[in-house]
C-alpha cells in the first residue's frame, strides 16, 4: 500500500468514530463566520460532496474559483485544484484541508523536462492539463481540462502540440483532431490506467442493457468501449440526456454518488474492480473543520509563478464549457 492508501485507510476509521451530524453543523457555523466557500470535487468522499456549495469537475470548480466573492475557499479535492484556485485569486485565503492530497500524474512532468522537450519541438505550442502543478502551467501557453481539451487544442493556432502529462487525454484529443500532430508525455492516471477492458465486459455481464461512459483519462482500448467518453460532470449530462437506464461508469467511484444523486430514477455502476483515488479521500469532514477552524494548511503559489500560469488558465476559462 501506498502513502495515500495508508492514510485513507487510517481516515476511514477515525471518521466512523466521530458524530459526522455535530460535524456538518460546526463546519456550517464557521463557514458563515470565515466568509468562507466550499468547493468540492466530484470523487471526494459522499459526506464531503453534500457539504459543498459546488460539487463539480475540474473545469467546473476553477469557473466557481474565479467568480467567488468568498474572502476564504476551502478546496475539497487535491493539490493542483487548490492552485489553480490560488492562481485565480493571490488575494484569498485557499485552504487544502489535506496538504499532502496530491495527484501523482500532475507530477508525472515538470519545468525542466517540459523545457527540453520544447527545444527539441520548438514549432510547437504547449497544452497542459489542468492535472499539472503551477510551475508546469507557467510554462506552457494553454490549460484545459477534461471537459475542454479538444476544443482548446482545436483552437490552438499551431499545428504542433505538446500535450503534458496525460497520454490517454492527449491520444483521445489526437483522435478528434486530425490535421495537427499532437505529442503526448508520458504521463497517466494510475486510476484509469487501472481499468481494463476485461473489468468493463465483467460488468457488462450483470448490466447487459447499460450504457459505457468512460472519463477521456482512460485507455484507448477502454475508451473504444464506451457509449460515451466525458470530465466528470459531463457524465452527468450525458446520464440525464441518454435514453438508457442503466449506466456502467468507467472512472473514479466517488463518481457514482453525484451521478446517483443528479439522476435519482437512474442506476450506475463501477467497472468489476472499483476505482479508487485515495488521495482523493484524503479530505475528511474532520479535516475540513479543523482548516476552517486554523485557516490551515494553506496553497499559495507564488507570485512569479503565478502571473506566469494565470495566461494558460485564463485561456482554458475564455474557451469554457463546449455545448455537448
Ligand atoms: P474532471 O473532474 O475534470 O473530469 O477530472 C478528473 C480528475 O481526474 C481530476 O483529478
Ligand atoms: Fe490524479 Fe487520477 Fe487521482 Fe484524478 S483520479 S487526482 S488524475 S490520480
Amino acid at each position: 500500500m501506498n502513502r495515500a492508501a495508508e492514510r485513507k485507510s487510517g481516515n476511514d476509521v477515525e471518521e466512523m468514530l466521530i458524530d459526522q451530524d455535530e460535524l456538518v453543523e460546526k463546519i456550517i457555523a464557521l463557514k458563515k463566520e470565515r466568509k468562507a466557500v466550499i468547493l468540492t470535487h466530484n470523487y471526494q468522499r459522499p459526506e464531503v460532496q453534500d457539504i459543498g456549495d459546488f460539487v463539480g469537475d475540474s473545469l467546473g470548480l476553477a469557473q466557481k474559483a474565479a467568480e467567488t466573492e468568498a474572502e476564504v475557499i476551502v478546496f475539497c479535492g487535491v493539490h493542483f485544484m487548490a492552485e489553480t484556485a490560488s492562481i485565480l485569486n493571490p488575494h484569498k485565503i485557499i485552504l487544502l484541508p489535506d496538504i499532502e492530497a496530491g495527484c501523482p500524474m500532475a507530477d508525472m512532468v515538470d519545468p525542466a523536462a517540459l523545457r527540453e522537450e520544447r527545444r527539441r519541438h520548438p514549432e510547437a505550442a504547449v497544452v497542459a492539463y489542468v492535472n499539472t502543478t503551477a510551475a508546469v502551467k507557467a510554462e506552457s501557453d494553454y490549460c484545459c481540462t477534461s471537459a475542454n481539451a479538444v476544443e482548446v487544442v482545436k483552437a490552438v493556432p499551431q499545428d504542433e502540440i505538446i500535450f503534458v502529462p496525460d497520454g490517454n487525454l492527449a491520444r483521445y484529443v489526437a483522435s478528434k483532431i486530425k490535421d495537427k500532430k499532437i505529442i503526448p508525455w508520458r504521463g497517466f492516471c494510475h486510476v484509469h490506467q487501472g481499468i481494463t477492458a476485461e473489468d468493463i465486459s465483467e460488468a457488462r455481464k450483470s448490466h447487459p442493457q447499460a450504457e459505457v461512459i468512460t472519463h477521456p483519462e482512460c485507455t484507448a482500448e477502454v475508451i473504444a468501449m464506451a457509449d460515451h467518453v466525458r470530465s466528470t460532470s459531463g457524465m452527468v449530462q450525458a446520464a440525464v440526456s441518454s435514453q438508457a437506464s442503466e449506466f456502467i461508469v468507467a472512472t473514479e467511484a466517488g463518481m457514482l454518488h453525484p451521478l446517483s444523486k443528479a439522476v435519482p430514477g437512474k442506476n450506475f455502476f463501477a467497472p468489476a474492480r472499483q476505482p479508487c483515488c485515495p488521495n482523493m479521500k484524503l479530505v475528511t469532514l474532520s479535516k475540513v473543520l479543523r482548516s476552517l477552524e486554523t485557516l490551515e494548511p494553506r496553497v499559495q503559489v507564488p507570485e512569479e509563478i503565478r502571473v506566469k500560469a494565470l495566461k494558460a488558465v485564463e485561456r482554458m476559462l475564455e474557451l469554457g464549457r463546449p455545448a455537448q
